[in-house]
């Protein structure tokens, strides 16, 4: 959140997957209300969580939160200061009356169900709202996702790169996975990999430029049976002079500079293949012939790429 202050001033901020009592998006905001200078903060709260105060009502509705800064000069969000409203529906996100409190939002700010979150960002776009959210980097594989980010209207956030991060999850989550924790208040935690910010505010390490150091030799990069591109197996390999289209992993979108490179499709098989104009060719895996647009070479099919050239 530190890389985009600036963009909070005056701003109403909405977090709408969000159950406020253990939302540390919601704590956040209402903690730094003041210093960001926030308008006003929005929390929906979707129903079907464990009962509490928030969601134990007789009604099969749920709440929403509202915020407007401190009142009381102690300068903490205190709970009378909290403004709880009724929903007259689930909370779910894509609910004409949360599509209202959507409207009236400048900035989005969440970690949607990593499941809906094709429809989650769709809705963003379709109401042409400023975000950051979490999800997962393979996300960028949904075409609604690429052409975004192909058209430089979203991008990467900062500060996560790689590696997994560790979520809190609630009492009832089977904790079955490698990696997972439990403090010592009992609280459970998991860790998952690839995830990332989405975002379209923008910052200003998105500019800096990818430094490499290798050039261009046409035996180490060889070119696509179906594409005419060369394939570039790691983005540090990216070669320094090569001006054609090039296949790189889909990590390379973490040090995108869109004035540094221009990206031209994606290149995965299905429709993505088809949109980039990659040929069908036989490619074998495990020994069996598959009908491929995605990437091949020597009739071996390879992993995702981003199709990217040199400005
Ligand atoms: C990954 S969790 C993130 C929770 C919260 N943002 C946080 O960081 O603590 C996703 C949240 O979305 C809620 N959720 C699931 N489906 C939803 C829907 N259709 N509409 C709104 N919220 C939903 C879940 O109940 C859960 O609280």
């Amino acid at each position: 959140m530190r890389h985009h202050k600036a963009h909070f001033k005056d701003k109403t901020v909405l977090c709408n997957c969000d159950d406020p009592r253990v939302s540390n998006f919601f704590h956040y905001f209402a903690y730094n209300f003041e210093h960001l200078g926030l308008k006003r903060l929005i929390t929906t709260c979707y129903k079907s969580q464990s009962s509490d105060l928030f969601s134990e009502n007789s009604a099969e509705s749920a709440i929403y939160l509202e915020y407007l800064g401190d009142k009381n000069g102690n300068r903490v969000p205190d709970v009378e200061e909290i403004g709880v409203k009724q929903l007259n529906g689930d909370g779910d996100f894509r609910s004409p009356e949360c599509i209202e409190l959507l409207k009236q939002a400048d900035i989005v700010v969440t970690n949607p169900p990593f499941s809906l979150f094709r429809d989650y960002i769709t809705q963003l776009i379709e109401f042409d709202k400023k975000f950051l959210i979490v999800g997962n980097v393979n996300s960028v594989t949904y075409l609604e996702v690429f052409n975004e980010i192909r058209s430089d209207r979203m991008w990467i956030g900062p500060s996560i790169r790689s590696g997994d991060r560790e979520f809190g999850v609630p009492d009832d989550y089977p904790l079955d996975a490698s990696g997972t924790r439990v403090d010592e208040h009992g609280n459970k935690f998991i860790r998952v990999k690839g995830v990332r910010w989405f975002t379209n505010l923008d910052f200003e390490e998105r500019y800096e430029d990818l430094t490499l150091h290798k050039k261009y030799k046409a035996d180490e990069y060889p070119k696509y049976d179906n594409f005419d591109a060369i394939d570039v197996g790691k983005v540090k390999d990216i070669p320094v002079d090569y001006d054609g289209l090039m296949g790189v992993p889909i990590t390379f979108l973490d040090k995108y500079n869109p004035k540094q490179f221009r990206i031209i499709g994606s290149f995965n098989n299905g429709q993505h293949g088809a949109e980039l104009g990659a040929k069908k060719v036989i490619a074998v895996s495990q020994g069996k012939e598959l009908k491929w647009n995605g990437p091949v070479i020597n009739q071996k099919p390879l992993f995702k790429r981003v199709v990217i050239q040199r400005r």
